[in-house]
């Protein structure tokens, strides 16, 4: 039919669904990020929370018929999407990816795709099963930096690369906030090591356009939960009451002290610019902390990752750092890059145009040196969160598909492998072969 309008339906009305793509698919972006809404609509809103739901289309005006959490199959045949969205709790994305693809539409998974490989595998069953795709969200790949050190790399200005050096760090107010939302639990996020990490191993798997075979981790939860190590105690060294602990605590001093009472249950993370309720996902009266007993994945990574085409990485990730970003060396035949991004200096939640800016260090093995400066370009994550709504809501660009920056199931399936080798391996005090845990042996 000439001139339909493509239509999607979003499964989780959430922060990052919001923002990413429900805004630019009604023409409302923000920061000036493209629309969508003359060659697209939106059909059908899931979610466990109506009124969530309610008060979104109510501040919008929008009329957007909705559907429970279980009634992804209903959304799908009374509202006959063409793409389904699965942009909720990560452990969520499974079901609605499945039901999406085995009920004739394509599917788009915000990172991680799903939160282990056992729900790789019923993704990629109803992937061939239906001859449909699923894309993953995968927006770091697509900041301006990492396109140029991917070209780099393409053009073989490092040679065959040997071995990679990769630390990423989260500040203390980034990294806690983790540990109050539904993502504390490998339930619902596959863990920390899947949850957040998944973004560096995807770029990390993109850069080296390889594959991973063996993974060996140590790790541990030392901030947060229980037992967290600047958890406020008594003198007999007993947790303190809830208000008593926020207002002890370093973390709820410096970051949350002036904005929220410590009386209150609620916590913000600065993220829901909408202000919307989380009610159902987050009861008021149900004490939600950082250091909730319920808190049950690591917030310290050591990793060291073995390629098939015989690169390694050694990966370092901690939540509670005194500043957020990443340091990482690359080391090839012909020489080494090396970046230093400190991605939030003054944490506040929004980000920070002076930090987009990039710098390669580019030093070949044998004397030189080379520093590419790459300019700040507007929009989230570096500008890459604009190119790829363009890229998953309409159509690839052309750099897109040369750069190979749209993400599928098995680049989505390969970080989640690594993370969940991470924590497998924490557990387990042994190595992990990724091929043997995709196959589920
Ligand atoms: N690519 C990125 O940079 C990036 C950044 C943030 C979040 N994310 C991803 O986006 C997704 C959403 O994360 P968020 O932090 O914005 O979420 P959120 O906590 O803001 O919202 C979750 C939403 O899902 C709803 N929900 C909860 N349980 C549900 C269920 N069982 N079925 C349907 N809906 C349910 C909640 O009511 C809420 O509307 C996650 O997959 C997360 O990993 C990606």
């Amino acid at each position: 039919m000439k001139n339909r309008k493509k239509r999607f339906a979003i499964c989780g009305l959430s922060s990052r669904g919001i923002h990413h793509f429900v805004l630019p698919l009604m023409g409302k972006n923000w920061e000036g990020g493209p629309n969508f809404n003359d060659r697209a609509e939106i059909v059908g809103i899931l979610d466990i929370d109506q009124a969530r739901v309610k008060g979104f289309l109510d501040q919008t005006g929008a009329n957007i018929p909705f559907y429970p959490a279980d009634a992804g199959k209903r959304m799908i045949e009374e509202t006959k999407p063409d793409v389904v969205i699965a942009v909720g709790p990560d452990y969520t994305h499974c079901d609605h990816i499945v039901t999406a693809l085995e009920n004739g539409c394509e599917a788009i998974s915000e990172k991680p795709m799903v939160i282990n490989c056992e729900q790789v595998r019923r993704v990629q069953a109803a992937e061939r099963a239906s001859g449909r795709a699923v894309k993953v969200a995968f927006n770091y790949r697509y900041t301006p930096t990492h396109k140029r050190l991917k070209r780099m790399i393409l053009a073989g200005q490092l040679g065959r690369i040997i071995n990679v050096e990769f630390t990423y760090n989260l500040d203390a107010w980034h990294g806690s906030s983790y540990y109050y939302r539904w993502n504390r639990q490998r339930a619902n996020s596959g863990g920390l090591s899947i949850h957040k990490c998944c973004h560096h191993f995807d770029l990390i798997n993109w850069w080296l356009g390889d594959v991973p075979e063996e993974v060996f981790a140590f790790g541990a939860l030392n901030y947060y939960g229980a037992k967290g190590a600047l958890r406020p105690r008594d003198a007999k060294g007993q947790p303190l009451g809830p208000a008593d602990e926020k207002r002890q605590c370093p973390i709820f001093q410096k970051y949350y002290a002036e904005k929220v009472s410590p009386e209150s249950n609620t916590i913000g993370t600065g993220w829901d610019y909408a202000n919307l309720t989380s009610n159902v996902q987050y009861p008021p009266d149900k004490r939600r902390y950082i250091y909730d007993e319920q808190i049950d994945v690591e917030d310290t990574y050591s990793a060291v990752v073995r390629y098939r085409g015989g690169a390694s990485m050694s990966y370092s990730c901690n939540f509670a750092t005194p500043w957020e970003g990443y340091v990482l060396g690359i080391n090839g035949t012909k020489g080494r890059v090396e970046i230093t991004h400190h991605s939030n200096p003054n944490p506040t939640g929004k980000s920070d145009p002076a930090a987009a800016t990039g710098l390669i260090t580019f030093l070949p093995l044998f004397g030189g040196r080379e520093e590419i400066e790459i300019p700040p370009v507007p929009g989230g994550h570096g500008g890459g969160d604009f190119v790829i709504q363009k890229d998953l809501l309409d159509a690839p660009s052309p750099e897109s598909q040369e750069l190979n920056l749209v993400a599928g199931s098995e680049d989505g399936a390969r970080a989640i492998a690594i993370g969940e080798a991470v924590w497998r391996s924490i557990r387990e005090k042994r190595s992990i072969r990724i091929p043997e845990l995709l196959a589920g042996k």
